[in-house]
């Protein structure tokens, strides 16, 4: 008898970026079986991507119409049970609703939807359904990641004064500055992508790691986009000023046109008593400070790490991990959730993440738009 849980795709075909993190996150831990999807909205595409993956054709759907009404004509044992949304932001919306309305569970990449009202429409659904749902901020699978947030719940830093959270890339700079160089990618066009691109693709995920880790949320923010052309509707860098409930102030900084840098995502969080430093460039490490004594470095799987921790390592200290056992992480998080089994708190993003983060985008755009000023979030 069959126990893995059977997984669909939608998107992530051979050319997307994110489709090998989440195929290779689902079989890391053995527990999932891609069995069918849809990949490539060109039929061709799909069918020869699916080939090479050796899927049962039956299970290959040019639409996500097609997917489920087949689906839905399998026997429950044999029926997808989760369906992963790996397509461009303006699609997550009406797929997630029709996987939902279907009861299929849902993991979504992020940002969930492209406008705030969407992503509460999906979880009230979700409430209704009581299907598991997970929207994937990759970064808080990271061993290390999850050490912060178990050291500052059990105090290790004190009360947290100060949050800088900083997300660098620059792949926009060699095509921001040409007017038709700008079509080459969707997350420039508002829809395809929403209404923001630099906060929605990677301040969103800085926004989510900081309730993460502290456990607490942001209460206010200020924000100052640059989008540098006029007849460019997207953000493409932004500065975000940030008021924690607590009243700890701090900030994100977000670009995509820092020049040179890659996947430059830090986050530092200060308290009284100490901080916690940590690098998505270097994420086997979690870098400890003191206001008496030098810096210590925690490392993955060592034993004194917590146990949400040592849940997320597959091999011995040393060997380094990275962004795909991050994403596995989450998806071991979601099986769990699948089978009833027992988990720590925060294993995988949940729906309830991905509505903050919609918020968050729209707060960001209307406080730009007011001229900075502060905005509430909800
Ligand atoms: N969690 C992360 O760290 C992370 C990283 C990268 C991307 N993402 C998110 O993942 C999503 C995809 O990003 P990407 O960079 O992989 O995009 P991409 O453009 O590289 O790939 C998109 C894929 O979706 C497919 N697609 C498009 N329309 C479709 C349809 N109607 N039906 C089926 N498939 C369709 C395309 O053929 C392609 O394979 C975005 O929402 C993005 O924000 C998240």
């Amino acid at each position: 008898m069959k126990h893995k849980i059977r997984l669909g795709i939608l998107g992530g075909g051979g050319d997307s970026l994110i489709g090998i993190v989440h195929r290779i996150a689902a079989n890391m831990y053995d527990r999932y079986e891609l069995v069918g999807g849809c990949f490539n909205p060109d039929p061709e595409q799909n069918r020869s991507f699916a080939d090479k993956l050796e899927l049962d054709p039956t299970r290959v759907y040019d639409t996500i119409d097609a997917l489920v009404e087949g689906e839905n004509k399998r026997p429950k044992e044999d029926r997808i049970q989760v369906v992963s949304v790996l397509t461009p932001n303006f699609l997550h919306f009406p797929m997630a609703k029709q996987l939902l309305e279907n009861d299929f569970h849902v993991i979504c990449e992020k940002p969930l939807t492209t406008t705030y009202k969407e992503a509460l429409e999906l979880a009230a659904l979700q409430q209704t359904k009581k299907a598991i749902f997970a929207v994937t901020y990759t970064y808080t699978g990271y061993p290390m990641i999850r050490q912060m947030k178990q050291m500052i719940a059990e105090g290790a830093i004190g009360e947290i004064q100060r949050v800088d959270l900083q997300y660098y890339q620059g792949w926009i700079n060699p095509i921001i500055h040409d007017k038709d160089q700008r079509q080459t990618t969707w997350r420039l066009q508002p829809e395809k992508s929403g209404i923001s691109c630099c906060v929605g693709d990677i301040g969103t995920h800085a926004f989510d790691m900081l309730e993460y880790v502290t456990g607490q949320e942001v209460d206010r923010i200020l924000a100052d986009l640059n989008y540098l052309y006029e007849d460019n509707q997207m953000d493409v860098d932004g500065t975000i000023l940030i008021r924690m409930k607590n009243n700890a102030k701090g900030v994100i900084r977000t670009s995509q046109i820092a020049t040179g840098e890659e996947n430059n995502f830090t986050v530092a969080i200060y308290g009284r008593k100490g901080g916690l430093k940590w690098e998505q460039e270097n994420p086997n490490y979690l870098h400890y400070l003191h206001p008496d004594q030098p810096f210590q470095t925690y490392k993955r799987g060592n034993a004194y790490n917590s146990a949400i921790a040592q849940d997320g390592v597959k091999i011995p200290s040393g060997h380094p991990e990275g962004i795909f056992d991050a994403m596995g992480n989450i998806y071991k998080g979601v099986a769990k959730a699948i089978l009833g089994e027992q988990a720590f708190d925060g294993e995988y993003p949940s729906l309830h993440e991905g509505v903050r983060g919609m918020q968050f985008i729209e707060k960001v755009v209307d406080s730009h738009q007011k001229g900075n000023q502060w905005v509430a979030m909800e």
